[in-house]
């Protein structure tokens, strides 16, 4: 009887561990899946598709900041057809938040989201990794394939 429960015991103690190794197991793999999409640079465009509000053409007049909690683009008056572009990657919590200012002259400022992980990690990955935005007279517009546009902040 004794030699039994020696037995026994190192035994429920192996199926035990074996148990939980099964358990646990399948989650690092998971994981690695679901990661992939940190490692993309994305590659985010805002171009000044205004119309001329103003003559002389060579003046800016439309006025644009993007940033995030950490990463500042900086500041930049835009002339007509210019394009304000950075790049980013996905944080592991998947909160990455660029959000821009916008002004065109004589309006009021508007905020829009240029890049947002829960949003566009995505839609964002049809096309060379790449979110275009093209602000217009009525409002700021989205593409992911650069051909289709929505207006998703209108002015
Ligand atoms: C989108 O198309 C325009 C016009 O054909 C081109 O100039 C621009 O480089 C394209 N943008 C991207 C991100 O491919």
């Amino acid at each position: 009887m004794g030699n039994l429960k020696i037995i026994v015991f190192p035994m429920l103690v192996l199926a035990m561990a074996m148990a939980m190794a099964i358990s646990v197991l399948p989650y690092p793999w998971a994981v690695a899946v679901s990661e992939d999409t940190l490692f993309i640079n994305y590659h985010i465009h805002v171009v000044n598709d205004l119309p001329l509000f103003h003559s002389p053409p060579d003046v800016p007049q439309f006025y644009l900041h993007c940033k995030s909690g950490d990463r500042d683009i900086g500041d930049k008056a835009m002339l007509k057809g210019e394009d304000y572009s950075w790049d980013t990657k996905v944080n592991l919590f998947r909160t990455t938040l660029f959000f821009c200012n916008a002004r065109w002259i004589n309006y009021k400022w508007i905020r829009f989201d240029a890049f947002k992980a829960s949003r566009d990690e995505k839609r964002c990955g049809e096309y060379h990794n790449s979110c275009m935005w093209s602000v217009r007279s009525n409002g700021i517009y989205f593409s992911n394939n650069n051909a289709t546009w929505t207006n998703e902040y209108p002015w």
